[in-house]
């Protein structure tokens, strides 16, 4: 019997981390702690992306909702970035990664502004991986960002309203140029989207674990993937009409 060929890996896949807070209350230790755990499971999973193909991680690192948390939580994860960018520089360089930005990210402050451009410079020539980072990201203002470039567009004679559609306007996203996500994870067992790349996410798969995001493993996301690939995805047209037929 022949075997069914090998499925592709989807092309990029958006995890919103979640349940560092948890994570750290459970063991008694301060919120923070979650989070530095949190750091060493984004290494896990760029590992693991590159080792099953898929060529754009995004990463929901910071919400522009999130500057509502404690000024100690969030100088902290501030810390971390800048931790997480100095520590791995090298080894986006050795692994051939390029690190992208979505979000508003002048509003970081200085020092995390520095290293995301120097890391950003030092991987910029670099095509088949890639590591987006979402900082001071909502799709919301990402949403109001590009209504305002296009309009200005449209002012200067660039663009033409009847021209409008979803192909030409989500050229003002964040996101332009890249592929569009296919598989949306979120971990901590929350069912909602939080402001993440509603757009993009139209026709993604959606797949929830309660895998707390400091225990998310190299397995976990091996699994969400294979999930990926059990789901028919059909864009709107029927069963029938798909070319492998109805499951
Ligand atoms: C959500 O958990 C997590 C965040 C708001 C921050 C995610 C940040 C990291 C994983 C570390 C820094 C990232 C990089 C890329 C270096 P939560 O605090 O909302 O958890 P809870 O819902 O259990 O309280």
């Amino acid at each position: 019997m022949t075997q069914p060929a090998p499925q592709p890996p989807p092309q990029h896949v958006a995890i919103i981390m979640d349940g560092n807070g948890r994570w750290a209350k459970a063991r008694g230790l301060p919120r923070l702690e979650g989070h530095r755990r949190g750091v060493e499971t984004v290494r896990t999973v760029v590992d693991t992306a590159r080792e099953l193909g898929i060529r754009y991680l995004t990463l929901y690192a910071f919400s522009a909702e999130n500057w509502k948390r404690p000024s100690e939580e969030i100088s902290g994860l501030m810390g971390l970035l800048d931790f997480f960018l100095k520590r791995e520089l090298n080894n986006l360089i050795k692994e051939k990664v390029r690190l992208h930005t979505i979000g508003r990210i002048d509003a970081l402050p200085a020092n995390v502004q520095r290293e995301l451009a120097r890391v950003k410079e030092a991987t910029q020539h670099f095509t088949e991986w890639n590591l987006v980072l979402a900082l001071n990201y909502g799709a919301q203002q990402e949403a109001a960002d590009a209504a305002r470039a296009y309009a200005t567009a449209v002012q200067e004679g660039r663009e033409n309203p009847d021209d409008v559609s979803w192909e030409r306007f989500s050229q003002y996203f964040a996101t332009a140029g890249m592929p569009t996500p296919e598989l949306l994870i979120r971990t901590s067992g929350e069912l909602r989207l939080s402001n993440f790349l509603m757009l993009q996410l139209a026709y993604a798969e959606l797949v929830f674990t309660p895998t707390l995001w400091p225990d998310f493993g190299r397995a976990d996301f091996v699994a969400a993937v294979e999930e990926f690939h059990r789901r028919e995805r059909r864009f709107g047209s029927t069963s029938e009409q798909l070319p492998s037929g109805p499951r």
